[in-house]
Parts: C-alpha cells; structure tokens; sequence
C-alpha cells in the first residue's frame, strides 16, 4: 500500500499480541464474509456474534450497512468506492485483531483484489468464509427488495445484477446457504472458531 505522508515513523506496542491474546482466552482475527446480497452474511454474523459473546469470545461485528452509515458514510457503490471501502475495513479490522478481538466482517466484497488486500492488512489471521447461495436463490429471497428495484434499473453497480461478484478461489471456509439451514451453517461456524482461535 502507498503511504502518503513522510516524517511519520512506527511505535512499537509495549504489549505483545499474544499476551493480549492469552488475555483474551482466544486468539485475535478476522472472520471475514463475503457473498452475494442475501446470501447470509448478516444474518449469520449477529447471531455468531451472539453466541460467541455468550461463551466469553471478545467478539464483534462490522456490517456493511452499519459501516456505511458511519465510517464510510462519503462512500457509494462505484467500483472506486467499494474498494476504499473494503480498505478501510479491512484496515478497521486488522487492529480489533490485533487488539484481541474476534472481527465478524459482513460485507459483499465482491472484488478478489480488495478481498487479497484486506488478507494482507491481517497476515496469519484472516479467514475467507464464503456464503455460496447464489444468486437464483438470494434473489428469491430477496430480503431488502434491493434485487426488485435493481431488475427495474432503480439501483445502479448492483452485485450480480449490474456489477460483478468474483468468488473467492481459496477460502477458509464455504458454507452453502442455499443449501443449509441457518442453524447449520452456524453450527459449522462455531466449530471453524473453537479450532481455530486457540491460543496454545
Ligand atoms: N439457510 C439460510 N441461510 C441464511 N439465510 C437464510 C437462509 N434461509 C433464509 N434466509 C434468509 O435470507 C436472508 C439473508 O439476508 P441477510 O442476512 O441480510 O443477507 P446479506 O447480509 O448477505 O445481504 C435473511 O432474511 C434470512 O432470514
Ligand atoms: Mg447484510
């Protein structure tokens, strides 16, 4: 990444990542969900954040709509746009990582290259779950009635109407919410973070 400014130099934490961690009970990371609108995503991640909380994980949720009513509220849908978007969160995300918080990120990220960048911002803790409905089936759900106004031509850079979603080629982790009940891709989610988190 370009770094704009000059005169600026790095500050070494006088706690480590891993003691923060071991603090914790868990490691730090970033779950981070992508799928098409309606595939899942923030359905599934308040109530893994949920559930997680419930069992003492330091745990929280960034959610597109949310984050875009407040960080990235300058912020549209233009292909330039979602990727300052998703840098942001993925930037956003990195720290509550780093800091010893488990990050539920629930966003389109339709771009494999922003998605690749987003990894980068958080080397060895970052986790690519795809929600695979697809786009048959989210449209048919339809739970916004965004698809709707978007066949009518009423949403402009709409994914997989008017704009590109490019699936992940590598993920940690693919859940089939087409195929699953809810109550079983959490099932599969909570297993992916008790293996996946621990500290020792
Ligand atoms: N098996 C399933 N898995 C996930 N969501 C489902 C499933 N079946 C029905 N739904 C519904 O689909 C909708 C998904 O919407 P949402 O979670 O907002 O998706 P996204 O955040 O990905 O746009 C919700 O209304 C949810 O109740
Ligand atoms: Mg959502």
């Amino acid at each position: 990444m370009t770094v704009k400014s000059t005169n600026i130099t790095r500050t070494e934490h006088r706690i480590d990542r891993e003691v923060r961690w071991r603090e914790s009970g868990h490691r730090g990371g970033v779950l981070w969900f992508t799928g098409l609108s309606g595939s899942g995503k923030t359905t599934l991640a308040f109530e893994l954040e949920r559930r997680l909380f419930e069992k003492n994980y330091r745990v929280y949720v960034l959610d597109g709509d949310n984050v875009r009513h407040g960080l990235n509220s300058d912020l549209g849908f233009s292909p330039q746009d979602r990727e300052e978007n998703i840098r942001r969160i993925g930037e956003v995300a990195a720290l509550f990582a780093d800091a010893g918080i488990i990050v539920i990120s629930a966003f389109i990220s339709p771009y494999r290259r922003d998605r690749d960048q987003a990894r980068q911002a958080a080397p060895g803790m970052f986790h690519e779950i795809h929600m695979s409905a697809n786009l048959d089936i989210c449209e048919a759900r339809d739970p916004k009635g965004l698809y709707k106004k978007a066949r009518h031509g009423d949403i402009a850079d709409f994914t997989g109407i008017s704009a590109p979603y490019e699936s992940p080629e590598t993920p940690e982790l693919v859940l089939d919410t087409g195929g699953l009940t809810i109550e079983e891709s959490l099932g599969r989610l909570m297993d992916y973070v008790l293996h996946n988190f621990r500290t020792d």
